[in-house]
């Protein structure tokens, strides 16, 4: 068992919701060097020479992934995702690509998914076979020659049916990294077409849609119209934690809705600090946010700039039964400097 990812857990189930944690090996784009991957491939130009994983080394890190699915389920996740998109090593077994090993694990489409049926296999074993386990798979890859939905992702996918994986989502592969995390000019649910090319294939397991999936409509537009069996929701939630419950109860114009301005992927992917989120400052501080509670000694504020910064103090302000006043350019300062010398109001905050 871990105790932060405990934590994590017993705050998802209290919510009713069930705890998945995703699982990944960067391979050719780790950190640390030499990189590991299935194959010399110069995928980041030809100084950084990878280490060409031997079968032994193969089968450790699929004896990790086991280990940690262990630690996931010891501390109470409901199951483990296996990363196999984004270019990421598992996905480098799968892709002709990155894949031009001639042993067991390249080659034929059954030899380039042995790796994730191994991985599948070793989870299993070490956490019992009703321990599930999803992927979120590649099925797309912007590089001539790459994955398809409609080809090798659809027969790629079948396959990590028959291994017993739960579901996969139909998510992007190598290459343009933009598609990934694609900002506001995208259109909604543009990537949803990957998983209805792999249901329309024949995929029993049910299938996730991802990506820019905005609207609670839209989003069951995709169920009804079996696009999908699954809407999986990224920034969504980070800009609105509520959505499901407000879709739930009809409450659509309350939603807080992503700009897609990309300030969360740049604190976590490029800055390295704590997520931030532009329509969202309390991501990340629910803890403190929680300990909003009413002030004992109510005061009248005049919040004066209602910008973003304005709005905020004074929702919180309110949210802790404060009486305020929020002013704009067009209030006059009179009625300010009228307000505060009276001595009508405690504070004056200015934004
Ligand atoms: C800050 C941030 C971190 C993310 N980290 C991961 C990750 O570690 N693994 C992953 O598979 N996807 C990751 N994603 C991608 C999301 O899971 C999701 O696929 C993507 O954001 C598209 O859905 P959305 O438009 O609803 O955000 C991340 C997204 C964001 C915004
Ligand atoms: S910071 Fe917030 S609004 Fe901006 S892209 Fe991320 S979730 Fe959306």
């Amino acid at each position: 068992m871990h105790t932060g990812l405990s934590r994590v857990t017993e705050e998802i189930h209290k919510y009713g919701a069930f705890a998945f944690i995703e699982l990944t090996h960067q391979g050719l784009y780790g950190t640390n060097f030499p990189v590991f991957a299935p194959s010399d491939v110069p995928l980041r130009g030809d100084l950084l020479k990878p280490h060409v994983l031997n079968s032994e080394e193969i089968e450790a890190i699929g004896m990790k992934f086991a280990n940690a699915a262990l630690i996931a389920k010891k501390s109470g996740f409901d199951g483990v995702e296996i990363e196999a998109a984004h270019g990421l090593l598992v996905e480098q077994f799968l892709s002709p690509l990155t894949n031009t090993r001639t042993d067991d694990f390249g080659g034929s489409l059954d030899n380039r998914t042995r790796f994730a049926k191994l991985l599948i296999d070793r989870i299993k074993e070490l956490c019992g076979r009703d321990f599930t386990v999803s992927a979120r798979l590649g099925v797309m890859e912007s590089i001539t020659g790459g994955i398809t939905p409609e080809g090798e992702g659809a027969l790629i996918a079948k396959k990590f049916e028959e291994y017993g994986y739960t579901y996969v989502h139909a998510d992007v592969g190598l290459g343009d990294k933009e598609k990934r995390l694609e900002p506001m000019s995208y259109a909604q649910g543009w990537r949803s077409g990957l998983a209805k090319a792999l249901k329309d294939k024949g995929l029993k397991i049910p299938v996730a849609a991802v990506g820019v999936i905005r609207e609670p409509d839209f989003a069951e537009q995709l169920l009804v119209n079996g696009v999908s069996d699954i809407v999986a929701l990224g920034r969504t939630l980070i800009a609105d934690p509520d959505w499901p419950i407000k879709a739930m109860y009809g409450k659509v114009e309350s939603i807080r809705k992503c700009i897609g301005c990309s300030e969360c992927i740049m604190s976590r992917h490029v800055l390295g600090t704590a997520i931030r989120c532009s329509v969202n400052p309390n991501v990340g501080k629910s803890e403190s946010y929680a300990n909003l509670i009413p002030s004992l000694n109510k005061k009248k504020v005049i919040v004066v700039g209602a910008g973003p910064a304005g709005l905020e103090a004074s929702r919180v302000l309110t949210l802790r039964g404060h009486n305020v006043v929020l002013l704009e350019k067009e209030d006059k300062t009179k009625d300010i400097l009228d307000l505060t010398s009276k001595r009508k109001c405690h504070f004056l905050v200015s934004y």
